[in-house]
């Protein structure tokens, strides 16, 4: 028996990256799952994976109403509400301030905030009478920016320190009803991508060849996780039987960057 049996998920950003792998983790692990993605082909090919365990659609979360329509849609579907999962998200590549012009800063932090902060706090206002009605939880995709400097720019750092401020702010909140907790993943090799402002709309991290090199010299654990290696966390942090009392709390799993000190990791 999986330790999801009987709940449903609403998960953003579910089409891709993170997000399809938390698909496939929490269906493994009992529950049927609402996936909302802007992208309308993934939304359907995640569909076509689960016939019956997950549904999808296509919307931003950045717009209240898709929120609101993924939410119903659930409803409809499945019947109740159990997690709220948020994930869709956007990385600025390290944008650093002196390069970047002003007005594209400007607009690369409006685009970038919208997703990263404003997506979740919208998401969780749209599923939060549910998740009160089920006693359920919201999980927030944080990252190894969410404590440390240097590995995205000023904008996404930022994004991810504030999703440590809604996760504590929210739990606060919401209690007793909700729980509410947080992911903080470092590097894995995904199709994630970055505003359209500061030129970034077509980069993605699935391109860079030395990643798996990266990895090994900067973190202690001296690997590239894969997405699918940090699901357990969600799956944890979601289910009653196993975090009834954690709320608030946003789990690092950074393959030791937090903690990998002066020069080389161990070993090397
Ligand atoms: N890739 C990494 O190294 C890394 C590290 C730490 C944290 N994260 C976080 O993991 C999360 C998932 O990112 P990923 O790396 O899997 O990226 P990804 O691009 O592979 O997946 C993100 C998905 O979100 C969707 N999306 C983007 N903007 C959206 C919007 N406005 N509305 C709806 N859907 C939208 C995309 O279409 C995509 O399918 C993000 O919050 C990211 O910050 C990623």
């Amino acid at each position: 028996m999986g330790w999801l049996e009987g709940d449903v998920a609403l998960i953003s950003g579910a089409g891709s990256g993170l997000g399809l792998a938390l698909v496939d983790r929490f269906v493994a692990e009992g529950a049927r799952v609402l996936a909302l993605d802007r992208d309308a082909d993934r939304v359907r090919s995640v569909e076509a994976s689960y016939p019956g365990k997950v549904a999808g659609i296509a919307g931003d979360v950045t717009v209240p109403t898709d929120n609101e329509k993924a939410v119903a849609l659930a409803l409809s579907v499945f019947g109740r509400l159990d997690t709220f999962v948020g994930n869709a998200g956007l990385f600025d590549y390290g944008a650093r301030l002196v390069d970047t012009p002003m007005e594209a800063l400007s607009r690369g932090f409006d685009e970038l905030f919208a997703v990263n902060v404003k997506g979740y706090l919208l998401g969780v206002k749209a599923a939060v009478d549910a998740l009160i009605e089920s006693g359920g939880s919201v999980v927030l995709t944080a990252s190894v920016a969410s404590r440390n400097a240097g590995v995205g720019g000023a904008v996404y750092t930022a994004s991810k320190h504030a999703v440590v401020g809604l996760v504590e702010q929210l739990a606060f909140e919401l209690a007793p009803n909700v729980r509410v907790n947080g992911v903080a993943p470092g590097f894995m090799r995904t199709d994630i991508r970055g505003p359209r402002a500061l030129g970034l709309a077509d980069r993605t991290l699935g391109s860079m060849p030395d990643l798996d090199e990266l990895a090994r010299a900067l973190l202690p654990m001296q690997f590239l996780p894969d997405p699918s290696d940090y699901t357990g966390h969600f799956v944890q942090l979601a289910s009653r039987a196993n975090a009834a009392a954690t709320t608030g709390v946003v789990v690092e799993c950074d393959g030791g960057f937090s903690v990998r000190g002066m020069g080389p990791p161990p070993g090397q």
